[in-house]
């Protein structure tokens, strides 16, 4: 077919519901606010690793869906976590990344959370300890055990990742949200202590989804010379690509052949434990998170969305704690070479999700975009974004085909979205 007009342009492609999305759905300010309501603020969401906090008044903060929180590690070693405000009148409570309450600083009590716009005081289980001139302003009115921070669920689960939900009552409890998609990597993940050896984060101009999308799918092979040298054999396509419940996609193993890219080696001497010599499991959990194990080096990606068409995506590369030195500096090579910020393959994902971000600004017009490829539920099937986009159409009642339409109603869809 020839270059299309644009009524040929905008027309529905010759594919079933679900095969297709709107793009709408990558650009529309109103549905990425309605995403963090809806979803983020409902969700399981892998807010560090534990390694990130090893001794007790160590802490981090974080946030999600504009939310400020706060993650440390209590006396009795407990990781707990809490929004990052205070009671009193709404201060940002912590304001560094990360550090240790253990020695008391300049507006700081020793093993305190201390607000240092009027001087109120919190223990590592969130309780109230001191208020500033408490009977003399409130007398016997208000007390400092009525004014305790406001406390997030929090678990250290698959690996020693922490995972924070900031409904007290989630819909699903994080075991049978994501115990199944884990199942091929819990008695690796779980054998001995992780650690974190690298971090690093990134403001990109492109939808949350996006990235997610990339992570989950491998038909972008293509862009990759480092995965087409390696893999692009019959185990490669043979490998397999399964849904889950809740929208997640497990991308299942192969042999990887490093030694096919020049300066690569085998990753088999530092293999994670119950895994067999350079394999490669990826597990994609809705609505963006990823765990890539390449044998040697554990990734993982969270997304924090902050508009429509821009989200910080943090980075962090993991290790066997028990590693030596010497061990560990080749998990750092094998993970930098191919996933650190200068490494092989990084930029090139980024390249194409930031070229689809360029296209879908806001105010730019919909238009179709295709997840058709079927080819057994293999590396190349386009099913693990099918299942994505059914689950988000769950979450938010709207049909991905047709944004305004209630996702109840998604197989009259099809009509609806040329008149938009
Ligand atoms: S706002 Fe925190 S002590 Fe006043
Ligand atoms: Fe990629």
């Amino acid at each position: 077919m020839p270059a299309r007009n644009h009524k040929q342009w905008t027309a529905n492609p010759p594919l079933k519901d679900g095969e297709w999305i709107n793009s709408r759905i990558y650009s529309d300010p109103e549905i990425a606010q309605e995403e963090n309501e809806k979803i983020f603020k409902n969700m399981w969401v892998p807010v560090c690793h534990e390694s990130e906090l090893p001794a007790p008044y160590d802490f981090r903060t974080t946030s999600i869906a504009n939310e400020n929180i706060i993650i440390c590690r209590g006396p009795d070693n407990e990781v707990r976590a809490f929004l990052n405000v205070c009671p009193h009148r709404g201060m940002l409570i912590e304001r560094r990344p990360s550090g240790s309450f253990m020695e008391g600083q300049a507006s700081g009590n020793p093993k305190r959370i201390t607000c240092m716009f009027h001087a109120w005081q919190f223990d590592m289980k969130g309780n109230c300890v001191y208020v500033a001139r408490e009977k003399e302003g409130y007398q016997d009115r208000l007390c400092k055990e009525q004014v305790g921070l406001r406390r997030l669920r929090c678990e250290v689960k698959f690996g020693g990742f922490v995972w924070i939900n900031l409904n007290d009552n989630p819909s699903v409890s994080l075991e049978d949200w994501a115990g199944e998609p884990f199942e091929c990597l819990r008695k690796t993940l779980d054998e001995e202590p992780l650690e974190v050896f690298h971090y690093h984060k990134a403001i990109i101009d492109t939808n949350y989804k996006l990235w997610h999308d990339t992570n989950s799918e491998f038909y972008h092979d293509f862009m990759h010379y480092h995965n087409r040298v390696t893999g692009f054999n019959d185990a490669y396509f043979a490998r397999k690509n399964e849904a889950f419940d809740h929208g997640h996609v497990v991308v299942g193993t192969f042999e990887v052949n490093y030694e096919n890219y020049e300066g690569f080696e085998s990753r088999a001497d530092l293999s994670f434990p119950h895994l067999p010599p350079n394999q490669w499991y990826m597990v994609d959990l809705f609505p963006g998170f990823n765990f890539n194990l390449r044998g040697s080096a554990l990734r993982c990606d969270t997304v924090t969305p902050l508009g429509p068409d821009k989200v910080l995506i943090e980075f962090r590369g993991l290790g066997l704690k028990s590693d030596s030195p010497e061990d560990r500096m080749t998990r750092i090579k094998h993970h930098n070479s191919i996933w650190g910020p200068f490494g092989r393959n990084l930029h090139e994902d980024l390249i194409g999700v930031a070229g689809q971000g360029t296209t879908m600004r806001p105010d730019t017009e919909p238009r179709r975009i295709l997840h058709g490829r079927q080819e057994n539920q293999t590396i190349h099937d386009e099913n693990g974004m099918r299942h994505y986009y059914e689950e988000w159409g769950r979450w938010m009642d709207r049909s991905p085909i047709a944004p305004d339409m209630p996702f109840s109603d998604r197989d009259d869809g099809s009509q609806v979205v040329n008149a938009e």
